[in-house]
């Protein structure tokens, strides 16, 4: 499970130094399923799903997913293995003198922007880690963790300290390189968050409304299928797959020459969606059997998981350990995505990456504090009608993410050369892909156009 050696840079001229590896098959899997899962499925996708109706969102996302989300999965680690380079690299020595180049600023304002907004909810996990551990979570009423909350979250004191907390730990690990602490990290905490998360499904499934639940879930009513939907499910799918900023393509470039491109594809994207679903199935039977509303937004699971563990025997244990993997998992995110300007820092802007990490982290504090006061002194401080933490939130996962997979899978789909792809996806040819030109295919057509008319069906021209 060891690297073999590590490098810290991955500029264009590093075919020829000796880049770290993912050596084993776990440590790739790990790795991408690493930044796949986090709070985008723990606390985005439930949150998402109740606000826009339950089974209609889930139907449109998981389709999302399997036509969009692992086509341009495979676009990303085509891009990154086959260069060995970050995404700007990889525009760079797959259309030299062009200015394709560009759409990696895109991936950079998003990966920014979901740094601010995400280490402040990863700043309330260490909040709910903490009051775990001193039984202060321990509540009587369901309603009474609403108020808990909200108490909490509309401070600012606590809120910004832990979002500063969080950022400083996700500096330190940066320092260290890519792949050394993540691959031995996700390791272990990904099997075992996944097999707490499945404890906790058996018990939400054992609730007196489980049933009500689960029909909200699973039950899509078509008629609810509108624009806010579509462009909602879609934004889930990129923003729960880390897709369209370059986290894919970068740690890509890390893969060994064995790895299999599609297969890791689908095996990311069904860990991440079954992660995504079990964190359905605990939530929205809790929410119908304390009677809370499905449609509460971003708070919603920090009011839920709560009254769950207080009705769990050893409710404090479970949620201590519950809320410390939720922190690493968010961890093993964030650092996926600072990658990405951290390596546009070294690599384009020739900055060590000390200064590099430095600049990075400081980006982050200035406005995740931005982020950390919007739910109090700076609630009434809105661009859009949104508040800063809202306006990152939704413009990064739901116009930024699509717009830069768009411009990878037409990149990929139809500037690409075809011999490159497919030595790519067949490891120089060693094994056989089957599903080549069905990949191809949505890259050129299904994913563009999808995307396409997703943003111009919101916008109300379709
Ligand atoms: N996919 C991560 C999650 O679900 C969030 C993320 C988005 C990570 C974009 C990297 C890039 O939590």
């Amino acid at each position: 499970m060891e690297s073999k050696g590590t490098t810290e840079t991955n500029s264009q001229t590093d075919n020829k130094i000796t880049r770290a590896q993912f050596t084993t098959k776990l440590g790739v899997i790990a790795t991408t399923v690493g930044s796949a899962v986090g709070l985008g499925n723990i606390w985005r996708f439930p949150y998402e799903t109740g606000t826009h109706g339950g089974g209609a969102f889930l139907i449109c996302y998981i389709f999302f997913i399997f036509v969009i989300g692992i086509p341009v999965i495979c676009a990303e680690f085509i891009m990154g293995r086959g260069t060995r380079s970050n995404i700007f690299g990889a525009f760079r020595k797959l259309a030299p003198g062009r200015k394709w180049y560009f759409a990696g600023y895109i991936g950079i304002l998003a990966s920014l922007m979901i740094l601010s907004f995400y280490s402040v909810v990863a700043g309330w996990t260490i909040e709910y880690l903490i009051q775990s551990v001193s039984g202060s979570l321990a509540l009587a009423n369901p309603e009474d963790y609403h108020t808990k909350f909200d108490e909490f979250s509309t401070g600012n004191v606590r809120p910004v300290l832990w979002t500063l907390v969080f950022l400083l730990f996700n500096f330190l690990i940066l320092r260290r390189g890519v792949t050394k602490g993540i691959e031995k990290m996700s390791n272990i905490m990904m099997p075992l968050l996944f097999l707490l998360l499945l404890v906790f499904c058996i018990n939400s499934l054992l609730m007196p409304k489980a049933q009500e639940g689960l029909y909200f879930l699973f039950h899509p009513d078509f008629s609810e299928i509108d624009s806010s939907v579509l462009l909602g499910a879609m934004g889930q799918a990129f923003f729960s797959l880390s897709l369209g900023l370059g986290c894919m393509a970068t740690y890509a470039s890390y893969f060994s020459k064995k790895t299999k491109l599609i297969k890791s594809a689908g095996i990311t994207a069904s860990l991440d969606t079954t992660v995504a679903l079990l964190a359905g199935i605990i939530i929205f039977p809790a929410v119908f059997t304390f009677n809370m509303s499905p449609a509460a937004g971003p708070t919603l699971v920090f009011e839920v998981l709560p009254s769950i563990f207080h009705h769990l025997p050893g409710g404090a244990v479970w949620s201590s350990l519950f809320f410390f993997l939720l922190f690493l998992a968010s961890l093993t995110s964030t650092i996926s995505m600072s990658e990405i300007s951290i390596a546009f820092f070294t690599e384009e802007k020739k900055m060590s990456r000390r200064s590099a990490t430095i600049l990075n982290t400081a980006i982050g504090c200035v406005f995740g504090t931005l982020c950390a006061l919007s739910f109090g002194a700076l609630s009434d401080f809105k661009i859009f009608g949104l508040t800063a933490f809202n306006l990152f939130d939704y413009v990064s996962s739901n116009i930024l993410l699509p717009f830069g997979g768009m411009l990878i899978s037409i990149f990929v789909g139809w500037f690409v050369d075809r011999k490159f792809i497919k030595t790519q996806l067949s490891n120089d040819h060693k094994v056989k892909v089957r599903l080549m030109t069905l990949i191809v295919f949505c890259l050129r057509f299904v994913a563009p156009t999808g995307i396409i008319l997703v943003f111009l069906n919101s916008i109300g021209i379709i």
